[in-house]
């Protein structure tokens, strides 16, 4: 199946001076932002960064190079107060580590290659997803009460583990709970099923959980510094916009409120793109009074969550425990619905 990737304007607005690219070295392939070697380097070696300089950025949570690199340069103006030398600084840490702006379409292609996937468990839901959930990419599953949506994050915790041929990527996972609906018990029990030792299952889940939006934005953030350290290729938002939706009601409000989830979306999709991890979301659906044919239900979080997430799964209750899953928002992917369903084991087919 034809797989593609939404735009993702989300990053790229923030993004526009300093494109974010790898190298390519011609003896071995191409480089990916994940096989980037920044270790043998401090702040202190980018050019124009001197001690004053490179201790502002480590208070401010910028503690290597790749974190320079890949930084907005709005962001870094922040911390060392002017837009100039932060663009000056952010290019000066890109050629440190041999990160050019332009590639070959062969040098995309071959970069694309480095694209995980991980198994949902579920053989129809794999079928659906064109093989599992993509890293690089954000997948939002979206439902009513009750669909399947936390369910299948704690399925995904439990299968990132796994070692590849049994679908995994033999990672760990990080789970921001927003909504307190996490539960070890059941990650337990799913683990059990997969032929994991459930006390270690636990220890390769990282919970957070997410007070509010301002918090959760922190986490994310937080995540950049042990992402590589703790080998996590899953991030489980869990829910991605009710925060949002709480804090900030009414028309009055909306226009403040996307703008700060659109930058919690770039957020998330950068993440995604520099590590090479798998981002998971839930969103909730909202009834639209005014709708008298076709759905009346449409996802939470508007324009910025349509356009920011790269793959969108809409979930259905069916009878009993089978669920209805079916690709939307996508002229990609088959209009075709799957079933599952959710049981003592998890998510089967
Ligand atoms: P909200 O967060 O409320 O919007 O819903 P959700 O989409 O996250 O729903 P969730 O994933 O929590 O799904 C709950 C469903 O999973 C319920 O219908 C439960 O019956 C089912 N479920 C949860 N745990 C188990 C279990 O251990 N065994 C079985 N058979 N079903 C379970
Ligand atoms: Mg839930």
């Amino acid at each position: 199946m034809t797989r593609r990737r939404r735009s993702s304007t989300a990053t790229s607005t923030t993004e526009t001076s300093t494109a974010v690219t790898a190298t390519i070295r011609p003896t071995t392939g191409a480089v990916t932002i994940m096989e980037i070697d920044d270790s043998k380097y401090q702040l202190e070696d980018i050019d124009g960064v001197g001690k004053v300089t490179a201790q502002k950025l480590r208070d401010a949570g910028y503690t290597t190079v790749r974190d320079v690199a890949f930084a907005s340069v709005r962001e870094l103006a922040e911390v060392i107060g002017s837009e100039e030398r932060a663009k000056t600084i952010i290019l000066n840490a890109q050629r440190l580590l041999g990160i050019k702006p332009f590639m070959t379409a062969l040098e995309y292609y071959q970069r694309r290659q480095a694209v995980r996937y991980i198994s949902t468990g579920c053989r129809a839901l794999d079928e659906l997803l064109g093989g599992g959930i993509e890293t690089r990419a954000i997948t939002e599953f979206v439902g009513e009460f009750g669909a399947g949506k936390t369910q299948i994050c704690h399925q995904l915790c439990v299968m990132v583990q796994l070692p590849p041929e049994k679908g995994g990527l033999a990672g760990k996972a990080l789970y921001i709970d927003t909504e307190g609906t996490f539960r070890p018990e059941r990650i337990m029990q799913i683990a059990k099923y997969r032929g994991l030792d459930p006390e270690e299952a636990l220890k390769n889940i990282i919970y957070a959980r997410a007070y509010n939006s301002d918090h959760q934005i922190m986490i994310v953030d937080e995540a950049k510094k042990i992402i590589r350290q703790e080998n996590i290729r899953l991030i489980v938002v869990d829910s991605l916009v009710a925060h949002f939706r709480a804090e900030y009601p009414g028309r009055e409000n909306l226009a403040a409120r996307q703008q700060k989830l659109n930058q919690h979306i770039s957020q998330l999709l950068k993440i995604a793109d520099i590590y090479n991890v798998a981002v998971v979301v839930t969103n909730q659906v909202i009834a639209q009074p005014d709708v008298f044919f076709g759905n009346p239900l449409k996802p939470a979080g508007g324009n910025v969550v349509a356009h920011g997430c790269t793959y969108r799964i809409w979930l259905r209750k069916g009878k009993e425990n089978i669920r209805i899953a079916k690709v939307f928002d996508s002229p990609y992917h088959p209009e075709k619905e799957v079933t599952f369903r959710i049981t003592e084991e998890g998510i089967v087919d």
